[in-house]
């Protein structure tokens, strides 16, 4: 009998392409020189065992680094850096680092991840939350207010992707009056073209489109390493400090680093982030109408606003106990069909298909036609 195919609908750790999962299995094994995963002219150790100081896993941060500027589209006046400690650590050493006397960090609250990178900012200085959608259940994007509201700003952070709610912004912002802008963009980032030269400072954990957990990519423009900081900051927590190295202060998680490295090598080879946006709006696209023309299903995000990575979704029309008993109906068999993962995330229910760049159009399909035959003899 022929193993079940599994779609993965995972919101991270989430699905690697299969060539990825490969070349990283083979630097397991031996690594070659230049950081390149071929056995046959491999140098006797496994990437795995390595030292991050040796010419071989030197070669694999330098090429990472560039391939964020190549393939991501990192704006050569920002140092890219491979840190630890999640995008969460980042709700953190923003505060820490871009702060700034007598000013005001400045936050848009677009669900779970921009709330608890504000809760952060708040333990540090002043913190004030200039847009929300909170209460409409974080369901779009707010618009930014006028540039008084954060004139007294030190910086701007928003989330640009919202994997809980499933809600992108459209564009990166253009900030008024020099503001630094700040994205946490975890779980778009490589998913189309974004103006990364709008931004300041972004970051990204890596294991949605940039591989497994364990390595955040960050980059910062390189003027802002040098500014003078407010207070005391650990210097770990410095952006300068990693910096120096660039990435090598302590040991860093050398094999996150090569798997990152692959992800945007076959990026580069699916034609890069233009090519992916093309696949990833037919994705979102098929899926977003089936939601559209069921009486059945309600999307969560409003038009305009939409995820193309990660679309949430409710079952509508019937009492809460049955939509809750239906929902469980429904994820129970799409398990069963190799659909899994669909749960909603545990602070909101409903359901979630995370459709990351790795995730086959194919298993858009059938999801979509799972859907409407669930909702056909529902
Ligand atoms: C947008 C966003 N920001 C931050 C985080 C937190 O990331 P981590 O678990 O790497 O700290 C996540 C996790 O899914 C996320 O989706």
């Amino acid at each position: 009998m022929s193993k079940q195919v599994i779609r993965n609908f995972s919101a991270g750790p989430a699905i690697l392409p299969q060539s990825v999962c490969a070349r990283a299995a083979e630097a397991i094994q031996e690594l070659r020189e230049d950081g390149h995963a071929v056995a046959a002219d491999g140098i006797g150790l496994s990437v795995l065992e390595i030292s991050h100081r040796s010419p071989a896993y030197e070669a694999i941060n330098d090429e990472a680094e560039r391939l964020c500027h190549e393939v991501l589209g990192v704006p050569e006046t920002h140092q890219v850096l491979f840190l630890q400690g999640g995008a969460s650590l980042q709700f953190v050493m923003v505060p820490f680092n871009l702060r700034q006397e007598g000013k005001v960090a400045c936050y848009v609250d677009t669900g779970n991840w921009s709330s608890k990178a504000v809760d952060e900012s708040r333990l540090l200085g002043e913190t004030r939350v200039i847009a929300s959608s909170a209460e409409s259940g974080h369901d779009h994007i707010p618009e930014l207010p006028a540039a008084e509201a954060y004139a007294d700003a030190s910086y701007v952070h928003i989330t640009s992707n919202n994997t809980v709610r499933g809600t992108e912004f459209v564009e990166l912002p253009v900030l008024a009056g020099g503001v630094p802008l700040v994205v946490d963009c975890s779980s778009h980032i490589g998913s189309r073209p974004l103006a990364f030269s709008r931004a300041a400072l972004g970051y990204a954990g890596a294991q949605k489109n940039l591989g497994p957990s364990g390595v955040t990519l960050v980059f910062i423009r390189k003027d802002l390493l040098a500014r003078p900081l407010a207070g005391v900051v650990p210097r770990y927590l410095r952006y300068a400090t990693h910096a120096k190295t660039p990435s090598l202060y302590n040991t860093p998680n050398t094999f996150g680093v090569l798997v990152l490295k692959l992800m945007l090598e076959w990026l580069r080879d699916q034609g890069g982030v233009a090519a992916m946006e093309e696949l990833n709006r037919r994705k979102a696209g098929a899926l977003y109408n089936v939601l559209e023309d069921s009486s059945l299903y309600t999307p969560h995000a409003r038009p305009g606003s939409r995820s193309l990575m990660n679309v949430t979704w409710t079952l509508g029309g019937a009492p809460e106990d049955e939509r809750a008993a239906m929902t469980k109906r429904l994820l129970a068999a799409a398990d069963a069909a190799g659909l899994v993962n669909l749960k909603g995330h545990r602070t909101v229910g409903g359901l979630r298909a995370s459709i990351y760049n790795a995730f086959p159009e194919e298993g858009v399909r059938e999801l979509c036609d799972f859907l409407r035959e669930f909702e056909r003899t529902a």
